[in-house]
């Protein structure tokens, strides 16, 4: 198992990040496989930080960086990263960062039509980061998408762009918003095509090739399981499968690819955007866990909701993404509190549930059931060891294994690379 798939255990914003950097600095090549510049990735190398969307972490250390064809690219939002990216001083290049020909591409009409449908929802809002995932994924599948292989075709996509459009026009007109001005669409990708291109490879063959000579391949996941559009909170999801599987599918390889699957996973629970949350509090432990452990979207900024860490949930994202072990992260946010509580089952309607109902209506109405511990008054902030860890929090970490039937084989007690305990090396097995 000499790759790692790094996947979000929760509602995403798990702390992967920090994880991520870690283990690319250890990997020859990283690889996103789904999602797009919905994601957002925090990275603290030396004094200087950066801010990474779309873009695998690796790029930043100069690691070999590969956007596999699950992912759908927003081409400005590219060249956007790029640029900012090299005037904080990291090379990008074509030989350190390679996008599949195969990407579907967002448009400006997607980000207009999430953001149309999501003014429009009202108290139906998913929540999304509007920045047109869910559309692009849908052109994917309904086989209208531009590529970035179209790019180098655009005198030869007419026929395509009458396909699109027309669906669009459709839509928008539902929306009263005029149809969409071809021939700057045209102009604009003509002028952008020159940019992306470059870039672009079958990186199928990339990551077979390395894969054939032995080289460690980290697969960089985005979002987490609980938004996975299959196993998710459906309808608030997004619009990929951010399970691990999709590492394989989203870049080009067989389904043994994925390696070491290691779940993120926050020591309490957090979630943007709408949708169930069994164990969120309304209350003043919400706001402590929220101040302190600085819940704001590193893409748009948006508060995120805070609760207690919910077993149930995570037990069934380690099941259904295939997780080999967790990284459970922001430990030290729990410190002090006098008692913690984990949700160990679910009340519906006089049943006690192992798991979370498939339908929004019965997930919006469980009620947890909880099992209280006593808190840790002591500090864990930096532990690297876990005889620096407080006995009481070796006992929630041990009850929460034990919950999720998962090993931890990572724990991270600051934002810093070097505090962390080590439990099993994800790229040693
Ligand atoms: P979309 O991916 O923009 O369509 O948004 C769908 C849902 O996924 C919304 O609830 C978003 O808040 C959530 N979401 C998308 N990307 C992320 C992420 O990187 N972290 C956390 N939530 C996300």
């Amino acid at each position: 198992m000499a790759n790692v798939t790094v996947i979000g255990g929760q509602w995403g914003d798990e702390g992967k990040g920090k994880i991520v950097d870690w283990l690319a600095s250890r990997a020859e090549v990283v690889a996103r496989f789904q999602g797009g510049h919905n994601a957002g990735h925090t990275l603290v190398v030396g004094n200087e930080t950066y801010k990474l969307s779309l873009l695998p972490s690796g790029i930043v250390r100069g690691t070999l960086s590969v956007i596999g064809n699950g992912v759908v690219l927003d081409p400005w939002a590219f060249r956007a990263e790029v640029e900012r990216l090299r005037a904080q001083g990291v090379a990008v290049t074509p030989e350190n960062l390679q996008v599949a020909e195969t990407c579907p591409l967002i448009l400006p009409f997607h980000r207009d039509l999430d953001a149309l449908r999501e003014d429009a929802s009202g108290s139906g809002k998913i929540g999304t980061t509007r920045r047109g995932i869910g559309p692009a994924y849908e052109d994917k599948v309904g086989r209208r998408a531009i590529r970035v292989c179209d790019l180098a075709h655009l005198g030869e996509l007419g026929a395509q762009l009458d396909r699109l459009c027309a669906h669009h026009d459709a839509l928008r007109a539902g929306f009263g918003e005029p149809r969409i001005d071809r021939a700057r669409l045209e102009r604009d990708l003509g002028e952008i095509a020159g940019f992306v291109l470059p870039f672009a490879r079958p990186v199928w063959i990339t990551l077979n090739e390395a894969r054939a000579r032995g080289d460690r391949i980290l697969f960089e996941g985005a979002q987490g399981v609980l938004l996975d559009v299959d196993h998710g909170t459906y309808p608030f999801v997004t619009s990929s499968n951010t399970i691990a599987g999709t590492a394989a599918g989203g870049t080009g390889l067989g389904p043994n690819a994925a390696g070491f699957v290691l779940g993120i996973v926050k020591a309490y629970t957090t979630r943007v955007g709408a949708g169930p949350f069994p164990t969120e509090l309304d209350d003043a432990i919400g706001e402590r866990l929220g101040e302190r452990g600085r819940e704001f979207g590193t893409v748009t900024g948006r508060k995120r909701r805070c609760g207690w860490f919910d077993a149930v949930l995570v037990r069934q994202s380690c099941a259904v993404a295939g997780v080999t072990g967790i990284a459970l992260t922001k430990l030290d946010v729990l410190d002090g509190l006098e008692e913690i509580r984990i949700c160990t089952a679910y009340r519906l309607g006089g049943e006690t549930l192992g798991h979370l109902p498939a339908h929004a209506a019965d997930q919006a109405a469980v009620e947890p059931i909880y099992e209280v511990m006593d808190g840790w008054p002591e500090s864990t902030h930096g532990a690297r060891s876990w005889a620096q860890l407080p006995a009481q929090a070796i006992k929630y970490i041990r009850r929460i294994e034990e919950l999720i039937r998962c090993p931890v084989a990572l724990v991270s007690t600051s934002p810093e690379r070097e505090d962390t305990i080590l439990v099993r090396d994800p790229f040693a097995d």
